[in-house]
């Protein structure tokens, strides 16, 4: 009943696309295509192999990626399920490929995947920050080898670079372990409590939560207190202290530049150890972190799993477009097709020609409809396709059709129908 009225309610209603979600059109869609494939590519040569999860998930998965982040307690798409179950949207995808590790058990280690697609946060839209945006990345479960953290985040690099993006400034640190980080978690409460009364009242709050956390505030009046704060780098054990120089002669040796950033703490709670942010100056400061990854060495044991390390990234596929746009590099794959077919026959002579010429492996658009020669011409002209198949009534009957070079000097000639595809081809292929 209640579904039959607001049928009725909206009846007739013009809809749009939600706040904060896009229709990714002709040509962005297949730009945003190349990016990927461009992504799965690099990530096949360094033996991830693809993993495609569920959109949804039980909330619980995402409880653990940080009750004292945003993302988790603010952000994020849940609800019940016909069957009462709380289930949500899924805000990033670390923690469903750590439960999806958890859940089959890979026999060999390391396990290293790779993903891409949409992600829901229900943040305030603005340039560069949408309520679905796309992410790629990769995961690696099963090793706190250095080199480790060196290949995945040298993986990152390489990926911007393959782009053609130039901008992008490497930001790293370590977030310890847990046998440095309480000692740190209590100075910092500490040095944050003495100053509670300076601190934003949303830092305040955080404060409860998760020192941690208030490093990242961007709040103004946080900013002298943050600048201030303990340090990290300055906690952390011999063992970690060695982990994190390891990384950074890897990515040394390799020709990676990185800036040391020792407040980057990251937006979601999992980490441990090394963190890295990219970071495009190409881009306005708010919306710059192109993508991120890190450490993240307890979650699978806190999602019921054994205790495994795992390290990762994930980057915004929107925002790097907006950057590529910025750089001007990586435009939009080229949609023209090869040939157009202009029909005055009214028969399927266009319809079977374009046929054979596609299953040849040669693009074609057409023009539709039975109009005149003048009017398909001028779609042809539009298309900008570089040649053009005309079908008259005449050379028809002699088995002939027209082939016209569109934008050289070559002019037309007559073709043999069933000559058409071989010369099509020899044509397209130069
Ligand atoms: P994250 O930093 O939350 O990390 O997101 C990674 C990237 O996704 C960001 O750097 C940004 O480019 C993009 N992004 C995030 N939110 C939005 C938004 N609202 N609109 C547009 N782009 C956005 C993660 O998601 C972790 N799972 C990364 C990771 C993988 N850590 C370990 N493994």
């Amino acid at each position: 009943m209640q579904f039959a009225a607001s049928l009725n309610a909206v009846a007739k209603s013009k809809f749009q696309a939600l706040r904060g979600m896009r229709d990714i059109m002709s040509p962005d869609a297949e730009r945003q295509r190349a990016l990927v494939d461009a992504f799965a590519h690099l990530a096949g040569l360094s033996g991830y192999g693809h993993i495609m999860s569920p959109i949804v998930e039980d909330l619980g998965v995402f409880l653990r990626v940080g009750e004292s982040t945003d993302v988790v307690t603010k952000e994020m798409y849940d609800f019940e399920d016909k069957d009462g179950t709380r289930i949500a949207m899924r805000p990033e995808l670390t923690a469903s490929v750590v439960r999806a590790f958890v859940q089959h058990n890979p026999p060999s280690l390391p396990w290293k995947v790779w993903y891409e697609g949409p992600q829901f946060r229900h943040e305030r839209p603005q340039a560069g920050r949408y309520r679905q945006f796309s992410q790629v990345g990769i995961e690696v479960l099963g090793s706190d080898d250095p080199a480790v953290d060196v290949e995945v985040i040298a993986l990152g690099w390489r990926f911007y670079q393959a782009l053609g993006m130039n901008e992008v400034t490497l930001l790293l640190n370590s977030l310890g372990d847990d046998t440095c980080r309480p000692q740190y978690f209590d100075a910092l409460e500490t040095y944050f409590r003495d100053r509670a009364s300076e601190l934003s009242e949303k830092s305040q709050e955080t404060l409860e939560k998760n020192p941690l956390r208030v490093l990242d505030s961007k709040r103004a009046e946080d900013q002298a207190i943050i600048a201030d704060a303990p340090l990290m780098v300055d906690f952390l054990t011999d063992e970690t202290a060695e982990h994190f120089a390891a990384v950074r002669s890897g990515l040394e040796s390799l020709g990676i530049p990185y800036e040391i950033s020792p407040r980057l703490v990251r937006g979601l709670d999992y980490y441990t150890r090394t963190t890295f942010e990219f970071a495009s100056t190409a881009l306005e400061n708010a919306q710059n972190a192109v993508g991120g990854g890190g450490r993240y060495d307890g979650l699978a044991e806190s999602l019921g799993g054994k205790p495994t390390p795992g390290i990762g990234f994930a980057l915004g596929v929107d925002r790097i477009l907006l950057a590529c746009d910025a750089e001007g590099v990586f435009p939009a794959p080229d949609l023209t097709p090869d040939v157009f077919v202009l029909d005055v026959t009214g028969t399927e002579a266009a319809t079977v020609i374009a046929d054979e010429l596609r299953m040849a492996g040669i693009s074609v658009e057409r023009a539709y409809d039975g109009r005149n020669m003048r009017s398909q011409m001028k779609v042809a002209n539009r298309v900008e396709a570089p040649w053009a198949v005309i079908i008259g009534e005449t050379e028809l009957a002699e088995g002939n059709v027209t082939l016209r070079d569109m934008h050289g000097d070559s002019g037309q000639t007559l073709v043999s129908r069933d000559e058409l595809v071989a010369t099509l081809s020899t044509k397209v292929a130069n």
